[in-house]
């Protein structure tokens, strides 16, 4: 009889653990596939948790309401420079007034962030 609690908690404790587990798996960065370039790997690391991998906003930063916009809107795209891209990237769209975007400047280095706002191109070219 006195094992009924010991056991309930247990059972609650396990629980959570697959709660917890599942929850990590959900909202873990997707991976880059195998054989990817430099600068796609870094839109995985840099840049997918907020933009998706397809440039077209990620779900998982829809749950905590970031809006990360479209990278894949051709004419929005075209219409940006690369010198705004780079910035944007480099100092975070605050300056720009698009405060959602962080600045990566501090984590990348220059040339990694002209390959990224190359690589961002690249999403409404398809
Ligand atoms: C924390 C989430 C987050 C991360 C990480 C992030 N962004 Fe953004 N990004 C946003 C949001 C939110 C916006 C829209 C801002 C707005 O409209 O106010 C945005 C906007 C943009 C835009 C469009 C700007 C425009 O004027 O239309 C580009 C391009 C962009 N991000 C590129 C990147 C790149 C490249 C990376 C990786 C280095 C990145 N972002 C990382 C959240 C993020």
């Amino acid at each position: 009889m006195i094992r009924r609690p010991l056991i309930a908690l247990a059972l609650a404790i396990a629980a959570l653990g697959v709660l917890a587990g599942g929850l990590a798996w959900l909202l873990d960065a997707p991976k880059p596939p195998p054989g990817a370039d430099r600068a796609q790997r870094l839109y995985y690391a840099f840049c997918a948790e907020c933009h998706g991998v397809d440039g077209r906003g990620s779900w998982r930063a829809a749950l905590f309401l970031v809006r990360a916009g479209d990278l894949t809107n051709a004419p929005r795209m075209a219409s940006l420079s690369d010198a705004y891209l780079f910035d944007l990237i480099k100092h975070g769209g605050a300056p720009f007034g698009r405060p959602g975007m962080p600045a990566s400047g501090a984590r990348l280095r220059d040339d990694d962030i002209a390959l990224l706002a190359r690589h961002v191109r690249t999403l409404s070219a398809r």
